[in-house]
């Protein structure tokens, strides 16, 4: 799966996000190692902190579905290239710090960068837990 394919499937769904309040659409492509794709929307809310930005939906609909393994995901919106969100980086950092988060203007003009890259010296409770992310 190429990134500009897995752009262009976040731009599928970009119509579905549901943002009254912002008007900031945004979509998510989310590739799992063992090929599945899971898509997410952001999903506003009146009460604005119930707002779930389209990369947490992705990622818990994948979650949901067992997969927890992750290779790259990339991120839309409706207003040009967007930049991950703090909370988006901490709640998919739970599960890799290596997947590549790809963004851009459009399908022909992406960026990939780690999430490494984005999060250094990320919060983890990994010597507490046994389960979660090991590195
Ligand atoms: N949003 C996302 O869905 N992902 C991001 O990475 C940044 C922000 C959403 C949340 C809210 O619905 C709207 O964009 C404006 O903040």
């Amino acid at each position: 799966m190429e990134d500009k394919e897995l752009f262009q499937m976040a731009e599928s769904v970009l119509e579905n996000a549901y943002a009254p309040y912002s008007k900031f659409k945004v979509g998510a492509a989310l590739l799992s190692e063992d090929g599945r794709i899971f898509t997410g929307v952001n999903v506003e809310n009146a009460s604005y902190g119930g707002t779930i930005c389209a990369e947490r939906t992705a990622c818990v609909k994948a979650v949901s579905e067992g997969a927890v393994n992750f290779r790259s995901i990339a991120v839309v919106s409706n207003k040009g290239k967007v930049c991950m969100c703090g909370i988006c980086r901490q709640f998919i950092s739970e599960f890799s710090m290596d997947i590549e988060v790809i963004t851009g203007e459009d399908s022909e003009h992406l960026q990939s960068v780690k999430l490494r890259d984005l999060l250094p010296d990320s919060f983890t409770l990994q010597d507490n837990v046994e389960e979660g992310r090991k590195k």
